[in-house]
């Protein structure tokens, strides 16, 4: 039988996902479960190992999670990340202490280079730790395989038992050959063969729905985004017309941007129709300056159009939303406070009555959205798109909106997104836009005096928006934009290029 599965128990910790993600980014499948899911209920057919993930509790208290004990009988390896780590020993009859000192952060990390957990690392690295307790005594029949200068057993192994364990985190970036070690526990000592694609992820999700929700309506919030697409393209798949997809246009989008997704919607098949609501939101948002206040306004009326419309609707018991997992991490897990208050277009509205949501995303990280949404025949363009806020160039108009300062941005971001994309970085770039400033500059321009608006452009990398540094444009492509800018759209005086990096900075200006 082929070994092509790798089992997550959840035991709490932030990296669940992330370690599934490692994972299949081999080439493996890997499932996540609860801990104390009941084995029974889980297909272990196929199954090549099991990852016991990390967790904020003390095994030593009497409440802390613990797996079905039958984990350690199915005669496949087990590896234990950091909870994980501490359980496999207590467990097995090994003691855990909590010393005075917690370990957090980037640490040197020294390994026995015989296991072969460790294979083909330098006995010397870089890992991530983040723990307070820690193994005091071993369990017998174990052996200590790393060490830092605080803990004497940063990792340890069973190979009679084919039991593995590590204190540090391999999963995160900062674990310098981290992946090269969940990849020895995966590949080398489990043996899994790599069977695991985007395409296999996409049949079965959409053969879950289908069999799942026969015959259910549901409704989607369509955004132009690639989260939202994908995951209607998704639910579509399964159940074709019972799926009635709404898209708002609230009159705050880029350039011909209503049409040209409208267009790529149809081409996908999507049962979409579109509202036009560019009026009632400028109307709404006159006069406002207030970044915050601006938000808000956009934010509840929308979910007022989104209601009024689901109602014509009627009869949908279900809201297909794109979240994808950051969205799910920086919602439930994270207490990061709330710098702004995002409002994701699409969101549910809190007092409709659904039974409940479909998130077919809900696992997947953005680059996996786009490999599943190319798999699944979303257009190369949609899936590319940059990210685009929910309330749209109403935060790119600082202060107040009108509509011929819509029509700037409008103008300027659209030379700026056709010469990015000549210069062949459209998608190399994590976003890029211009910014209106009631900023007022002096010029030439046909040998007169002209007393026009600053507009900023603002152009950034990124992996996942929560860090961006500026992106090193080409100076050839900065006059490009310079020229064009000034030359073409009137009410342009002059252009800057914004240098800040996230944090200290947002990527959008307001
Ligand atoms: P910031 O400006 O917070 O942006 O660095 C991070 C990412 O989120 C987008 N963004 C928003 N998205 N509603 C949204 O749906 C919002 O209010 C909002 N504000 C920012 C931003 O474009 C970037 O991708």
């Amino acid at each position: 039988m082929k070994k092509e599965k790798i089992l997550v128990l959840n035991f709490g910790g932030q990296y669940d996902q992330l370690i599934v993600r490692r994972v299949r980014e081999m080439g493996v499948y890997a499932e996540l479960h609860e801990c104390d899911t009941n084995l029974s209920e889980i297909n272990l057919d196929n199954l090549a190992g099991i990852i016991l993930t990390g967790g904020p509790q003390s095994v030593n208290d009497s409440e802390s999670p613990k797996a079905d004990s039958k984990i350690f009988d199915l005669g496949v390896p087990v590896l234990g990340i950091c909870y994980g780590h501490q359980y496999i020993n207590y467990v097995n009859g090994g003691t855990i202490e909590t010393p005075n000192l917690a370990e957090y952060g980037k640490t040197d990390l020294k390994v026995d280079k015989e296991s072969c957990l460790f294979k083909d690392i330098p006995e010397e690295s870089i890992i991530w730790m983040n723990h307070k307790d820690r193994v005091k005594d071993l369990a017998e029949g174990f052996r200590a395989t790393a060490s830092t200068a605080n803990t004497d057993v940063a990792a340890m192994e069973n190979t009679e038992k084919a039991l593995y364990s590590v204190q540090f985190h391999p999963e995160v970036v900062h674990s310098e050959y981290g992946q090269k070690i969940l990849e020895n526990f995966v590949l080398g000592i489990c043996k899994a063969e790599k069977t695991w694609k985007m395409k296999d992820f996409a049949k079965e999700i959409i053969a879950e729905i289908k069999e799942k929700y026969q015959g259910e309506k549901m409704i989607c919030g369509l955004s132009g985004g690639v989260d939202s697409s994908v995951a209607a393209t998704i639910v579509s798949k399964a159940i074709g017309d019972n799926l009635q997809c709404i898209f708002v246009d609230h009159g705050l989008l880029r350039k011909d941007e209503a049409k040209s997704v409208m267009e790529t919607y149809k081409g996908l098949g999507l049962n979409v129709k579109m509202v036009d609501k560019s009026k009632e939101f400028l109307d709404l948002l006159k006069g406002e300056s207030d970044p915050e206040t601006k938000r808000k306004i956009i934010g509840n009326h929308f979910v007022e159009v989104f209601e009024e419309e689901a109602k014509k609707i009627g009869g949908a018991n279900y809201l297909v939303q794109g979240t994808i997992y950051p969205d799910v991490i920086e919602s439930g897990k994270d207490k990061a406070s709330v710098i702004k208050s995002h409002h994701n277009v699409g969101g549910l509205p809190e007092d409709m009555d659904f039974k409940g949501l479909v998130e077919p995303l809900r696992l997947l990280f953005k680059d996996e959205v786009r490999a599943l949404g190319e798999e699944i025949g979303v257009p190369h363009d949609m899936v590319w798109r940059q990210p685009f806020p929910g309330p749209g160039l109403a935060i790119r108009v600082i202060g107040d909106i009108t509509e011929d300062k819509l029509r700037i941005v409008r103008e300027t971001d659209a030379i700026l997104r056709e010469e990015v994309k000549n210069f062949g970085l459209n998608e190399k770039i994590w976003q890029y836009f211009t910014v209106w400033t009631p900023i007022k500059t002096v010029g030439v321009k046909g040998d007169a005096r002209s007393y026009d608006n600053v507009i900023a452009v603002r152009a950034v990398t990124s992996t996942d928006a929560m860090t961006v540094e500026a992106a090193n444009l080409p100076y050839e492509l900065m006059q490009k934009l310079s020229n064009r800018m000034i030359n073409e759209v009137e009410g342009v005086g002059r252009i800057v290029y914004d240098i800040t990096s996230k944090p200290p900075g947002t990527i959008e200006w307001e």
